[in-house]
């Protein structure tokens, strides 16, 4: 075989494999975002107000019990930490020779605790928990660390009166 004939028929494979993608049993991934009652359930986000967050209410030693269950596998028992970041502890530790940024020690806003654990956890199985268990797994989280009491209820009310100790740490990037 020449060299132009070997260049023409490799040529000819490639045009005939170009085209064979074009055919019309080619399945694009994913799906055309047109179903805006879908979208909603990804618009999830909670101001530090707590303007989005769901009705629901939970308690410390409910939270406790769903803490060891689905959370301390990976975040280890009392939450300080495993193959899964430390949440609870260190609460001070910021300024001094070894600083731990943990949930309670680092996070300004106790809104951000609820809105990340309903979108994102346990990790393998997000979505999986109600409103109520994640105010109750909110307050066993603060308590550990006495931001809030150990019987108070959380709900849609009082979670963004939570005064968390590091509010204050942070300088904005945009002072008014
Ligand atoms: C299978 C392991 C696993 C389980 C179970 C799990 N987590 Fe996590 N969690 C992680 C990992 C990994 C991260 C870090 C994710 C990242 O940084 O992107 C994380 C991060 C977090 C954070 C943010 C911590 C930070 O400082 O950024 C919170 C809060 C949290 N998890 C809460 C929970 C709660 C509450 C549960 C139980 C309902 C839970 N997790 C169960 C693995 C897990």
């Amino acid at each position: 075989m020449s060299m132009v004939s070997k260049f023409i028929s490799s040529t000819a494979i490639i045009l005939i494999s170009i085209n064979s993608f074009a055919d019309t049993d080619y399945q694009p991934l994913g799906k055309a975002a047109d179903d805006l009652s879908k979208q909603a359930q990804w618009n999830l986000s909670i101001s530090p107000t707590g303007e989005g967050l769901p009705a629901g209410k939970g308690t410390a030693a409910q939270g406790s019990k769903i803490f060891a269950l689905q959370c301390a596998g990976c975040h280890g028992p009392e939450g300080i930490g495993a193959s899964a970041d430390p949440l609870m502890g260190e609460v001070g530790s910021l300024a001094s020779e070894y600083p731990e940024k943990t949930v309670n020690s680092y996070w300004p806003y106790a809104t951000t605790l609820f809105d990340y654990i309903r979108r994102a956890m346990p990790i393998n199985a997000p979505f999986s928990l109600t409103a109520d268990e994640v105010y109750a797994l909110s307050a066993y989280i603060l308590s550990q660390d006495g931001i809030i009491a150990a019987d108070v209820e959380l709900n849609q009310e009082n979670l963004p009166q939570v005064a968390m100790p590091n509010r204050d740490g942070f300088i904005a990037i945009y002072p008014e």
